[in-house]
């Protein structure tokens, strides 16, 4: 089959043939349809990743997936062949990612149904952005007229949570460059973002909305430190760049460290909300498999919102 794979790491992708996957028992061979980019596979080719997990060269890349499932390995029960799917490669080594014609995922963690109503390519950039997305809101669990700072708002993740934190009736100022960044961001949601932009002042930006701090704010990029100070009193912190409790010592204020967790309740939940029009899943640019090394290409020069790749 075609994949976009590494031979070792730093290096770029490139779309290579290598052997098609065969499920394991409790796994799924899925025939995907459509993949995305995110940060995680950016992270995996600059090699940032070469000490935390193992690599199997050739590496595929790819997280998220959609597609029909095409055997089952032995002992798996709630699947059929043919059913439509979508989710993340939740395993814990890389190499048999999701950019590719087929995927091997578990069909215990990492995978849920796509419902009617849901196109297969917003299923398949929606899983793992998604899932940080929320993962993260739900840290920092905002109330109504709460004052949320989302850093990072113009990538997958943040454009998901900007819509997230503003449907629970949270006040978001969310960060982008100006021009088509502050577009897009002001666009996702009909409840009116305040947009702050990230290269210049941001502290000075923040505390003219926001003169008392504001209560919480997702990290998704950015300085942890810088946006740990611009936090109220007792406010809140989620990052997904691995700022936790030790970071913010001493402050009064709480930091938790996000690992997205892909449940299929968590997949679900995203998908019916895709259905119901409450998110709007933020598809910026379509790439063919063929096409990846061009798609990692646009995702390192600043893209907005998800790319997603077409692979069968
Ligand atoms: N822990 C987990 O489980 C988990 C899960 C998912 C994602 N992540 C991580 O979360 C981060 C976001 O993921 P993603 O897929 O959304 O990545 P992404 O699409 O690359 O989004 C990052 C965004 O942040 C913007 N940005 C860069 N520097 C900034 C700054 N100083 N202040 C504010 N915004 C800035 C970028 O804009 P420009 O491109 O214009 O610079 C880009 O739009 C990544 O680091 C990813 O690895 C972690």
């Amino acid at each position: 089959m075609r994949a976009a794979t590494l031979e070792s790491v730093p290096a770029s992708p490139v779309v290579s043939d290598v052997d098609t996957p065969r499920p394991e028992a409790g796994e799924l061979l899925v025939k995907v349809a459509v993949s995305s980019l995110n940060g995680f596979d950016a992270a995996t080719a600059a090699g940032f990743l070469r000490d935390m997990m193992e690599h199997r060269f050739p590496l595929i890349v790819g997280k998220d997936f959609a597609g029909t499932v095409e055997a089952l390995g032995a002992g798996v029960d709630g699947f059929a062949v043919g059913d439509a799917v979508f989710g993340v490669v939740m395993k814990p080594f890389l190499g048999t990612g999701a950019l590719a014609e087929y995927v091997t995922v578990s069909a215990g963690y990492g995978v849920a149904r796509i419902p009617e109503g849901l196109s297969v390519r917003d299923a398949g950039v929606l899983g793992l952005a998604g899932t940080a997305a929320l993962d993260s809101v739900d840290a920092v669990d905002p109330r109504k007229d709460e004052t949320v700072l989302i850093s990072g708002a113009t990538g997958g993740v943040g454009a998901l949570a900007v819509q997230i934190a503003a449907a629970r009736g949270a006040r978001v100022i969310a960060t982008a460059r100006p021009g088509a960044g502050a577009d897009f961001v002001a666009g996702l949601t009909d409840s009116g973002v305040r947009v702050v932009d990230f290269t210049g002042d941001l502290d000075a930006q923040v505390r003219a909305l926001a003169p008392d701090g504001v209560d919480a704010v997702l990290h998704l990029a950015g300085d942890g430190g810088l946006l740990a100070g611009l936090l109220r009193p007792g406010g809140r912190m989620a990052s997904t760049l691995g700022f936790g409790p030790d970071a913010v010592q001493g402050q009064d204020v709480t930091a938790h460290a996000v690992m997205a967790d892909a449940s299929a309740q968590t997949l679900t939940k995203l998908a019916a909300d895709a259905v119901s029009g409450a998110l709007r899943v933020p598809v910026t640019a379509t790439y063919t498999l063929e096409q990846t090394p061009e798609a990692f290409a646009a995702f390192g020069a600043g893209a907005l919102g998800k790319l997603a790749v077409t692979c069968s």
